[in-house]
């Protein structure tokens, strides 16, 4: 018999070596940083889908620096992270949501090229609730090319446009791992009981257009005057039927961000009276999340610029996000103008 053609099957890290081939003068070195990256997500995964039966749920006795309780899983995803990426000799410095300063690379191991910046569990409040949750990331290149030293703070603090790959991680009915390159967006499931991403779309295309908004509507009274009415507006019956938009809002920002890829739509995150930056923070959520979105032919802005080209003050910097299907983000931008 005839041998059949099937569609290929690639693991994350087979996919990962192809595309480092469209680069030759990539190192490999890249790959490496992205395999341990994997690893610590495994953990991770491994971790929340035991939640409950190992009493990691409930909170720490600690807060983070953005005062905000510390939950175990927080604290352990945040650890493994940390520790599978802090000796491959691939990473100069790292930032993330629950450190207050930068994270060095300890004395003992040799320091690379890149940096990496993440939240490393997205969505808190919802774990003690089995409400989907996710991990954030991004890659930047160091400017200093002396590898001898330990990155920087200017290594940290690069706008998005510069991310040589970010993505996000889904902790949802199954695992997705979504990231680019820069080369477009391909998502990964993930088969626990072989302990593989396997790849099942590729070249991801988010919607032109849809009528779904995901915004937290309790703020309504706190925001201002121009964000109220574009809200009134998706939400008064039209005769062509495109409106009302119908509201989708998990709380876990990935979540409603990659409906938002899949669906179309848009998730907003505005500023208000009383955080006039919003809440979501720069570098390791509206970065990252915005870098997927753009490369998927979406739009990701802060209502005055876009996203991608804001250049960042501090690492724990927050800022208002407004992302998703082109011809939303663009009706909003006429409400806000
Ligand atoms: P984190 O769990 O990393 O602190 O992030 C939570 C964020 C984000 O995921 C979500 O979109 C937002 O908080 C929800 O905030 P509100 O409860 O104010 O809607
Ligand atoms: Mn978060
Ligand atoms: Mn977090």
């Amino acid at each position: 018999m005839e041998a059949q053609t099937t569609p290929k099957l690639i693991t994350i890290d087979r996919h990962i070596n192809e595309e480092q081939d469209l680069h030759p003068e990539a190192t490999g070195e890249f790959t490496f940083l992205l395999h341990d990256f994997t690893f610590a997500i495994r953990l991770i995964e491994r971790e929340i889908r035991r939640a409950g039966l190992t009493d990691i749920l409930g909170l720490t006795e600690n807060t983070n620096i953005h005062g905000e309780a510390v939950r175990k899983l927080d604290q352990f995803a945040f650890e493994v992270i940390y520790r599978a990426m802090d000796h491959n000799g691939n990473l100069c410095v790292m930032a993330c949501e629950e450190s207050q300063g930068l994270m060095k690379i300890p004395e003992k191991y040799p320091k690379g090229k890149y940096v990496l910046v993440f939240d490393p569990l997205d969505g808190s409040s919802n774990i003690d609730v089995n409400i989907t949750l996710g991990t954030i990331f991004g890659f930047y290149k160091r400017l200093d090319p002396d590898l001898r030293t330990d990155g920087s703070l200017e290594d940290v603090l690069q706008p998005g446009r510069k991310l040589v790959a970010a993505g996000y991680v889904l902790f949802g009915s199954s695992t997705v791992f979504v990231y680019s390159t820069g080369h477009g967006v391909n998502l990964f499931t993930y088969d626990p009981t072989v302990g593989e991403f396997l790849l099942t779309k590729r070249n991801i295309k988010i919607p032109e257009w849809n009528n779904q908004y995901s915004v937290n509507e309790g703020y309504y009274h706190k925001w201002d005057e121009k964000f109220q009415k574009y809200i009134d507006f998706i939400k008064t019956p039209s005769t062509d039927k495109k409106r009302p938009y119908s509201l989708r809002y998990v709380g876990t920002a990935v979540a409603d961000v990659h409906r938002v890829l899949i669906y179309g739509g848009i998730f907003m995150y505005p500023g208000d009276k009383s955080n006039p930056n919003g809440k979501l923070r720069l570098m390791y959520e509206a970065n990252p999340l915005s870098f997927v979105i753009e490369q998927a032919g979406g739009l990701a802005t802060d209502g005055k610029m876009n996203i991608l080209d804001i250049v960042p003050t501090s690492v724990h910097q927050r800022t208002p996000l407004f992302i998703g299907s082109k011809r939303n983000v663009e009706e909003l931008m006429e409400f806000l103008s």
